[in-house]
């Protein structure tokens, strides 16, 4: 079996005990912890942690006292997911296989539930046990790729692309922010967590091309994925994505392109391990 496809199988489940356990003890009003819970400890992939969990393996370290910094990157994940289903952004009823979290809590009940978990990741990361100079430095990373210099910048291309003329380049840094960002972290995290300074250009160029790949893989699913795999309903209808922007033979070509590029950057750290994670998000039907 692929190796991360197995990696996921022994701990997609820990993680979202640990994810569940750590917001039951929280002393916060029930609401939002029931909220949070809600979409938190669902049915995904949860790709971002466990990708990080498994570079960490990849360098021999102890992934499981990780679990922490683990779900702080899947807090923010899921903030994002929250917030981008809400009427005023794509207006999902959908998500996870269930009913979006503002169909269950309302809309004021899902704005402040996105961003509770948005802070409660800053404050989770804060207290993980990593020396504080470089704990420093992945506040300030997870703060840039997660903020108006990241995935937000990313997210206003996305919801304002009729204000702009949506070309190729638009297409691509539109996905490299509001995707590509937090497909590349975890990665980064693991390789500075480990001490692998002299990898990180390495891995920061298999992570860009893994997260251009992921979100022509995403575009793909959204359109052609069963709901029963996917959890949700097509979306961004009138938007451009890249299947609409070149159509599926060449989203395919694409999609094979970066994930052939990614492998390539990954065999020069001498580990097929890489190899594995990137074939596992090629191959993927969910
Ligand atoms: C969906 O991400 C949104 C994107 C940024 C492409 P995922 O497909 O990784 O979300 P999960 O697995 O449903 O949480
Ligand atoms: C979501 O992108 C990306 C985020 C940063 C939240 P999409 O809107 O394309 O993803 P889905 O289709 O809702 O999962
Ligand atoms: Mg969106
Ligand atoms: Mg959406």
């Amino acid at each position: 079996m692929n190796s991360f496809e197995q990696f996921i199988n022994e701990n997609r489940n820990s993680l979202n005990i640990y994810a569940k356990e750590y917001i039951e003890n929280l002393e916060i009003p029930e609401l939002l912890k029931e909220s949070i819970i809600y979409s938190l400890v669902n049915d995904g992939k949860k790709i971002r942690p466990l990708s990080f969990l498994y570079l960490l393996k990849f360098y021999n370290i102890d992934y499981k006292e990780y679990f922490d910094v683990a779900l702080a990157i899947e807090l923010v994940h899921t903030y994002s997911l929250v917030h981008d289903d809400l009427p005023e952004m794509d207006n999902d009823d959908y998500r996870w296989g269930k009913p979006t979290n503002h169909r269950v809590y309302g809309q004021d009940i899902a704005v402040l539930t996105g961003d509770s978990m948005l802070t409660l990741a800053f404050e989770v990361l804060s207290k993980s046990n990593i020396n504080d100079t470089l704990k420093v430095n992945l506040i300030q990373q997870f703060a840039n790729y997660s903020g108006a210099m990241g995935m937000i910048a990313g997210q206003v291309y996305d919801v304002k692309q009729k204000n702009y003329q949506v070309d190729a380049n638009y297409l691509k840094l539109m996905h490299s922010l509001k995707t590509g960002r937090l497909i590349e972290l975890p990665l980064d995290f693991a390789c500075k967590i480990a001490r692998k300074e002299s990898d990180l250009d390495y891995i920061r160029s298999f992570g860009k091309e893994l997260g251009i790949a992921y979100q022509i893989k995403d575009d793909i699913l959204d359109y052609y994925g069963e709901f029963e795999k996917i959890g949700k309903l097509p979306s961004d209808e009138d938007m451009i994505t890249y299947l609409s922007f070149y159509g599926i033979d060449e989203c395919k070509e694409l999609l094979e392109k970066h994930t052939t590029n990614a492998i390539e950057i990954s065999r020069e750290l001498e580990n097929n391990l890489l190899e594995d994670f990137a074939n596992y998000l090629l191959k993927r039907d969910k």
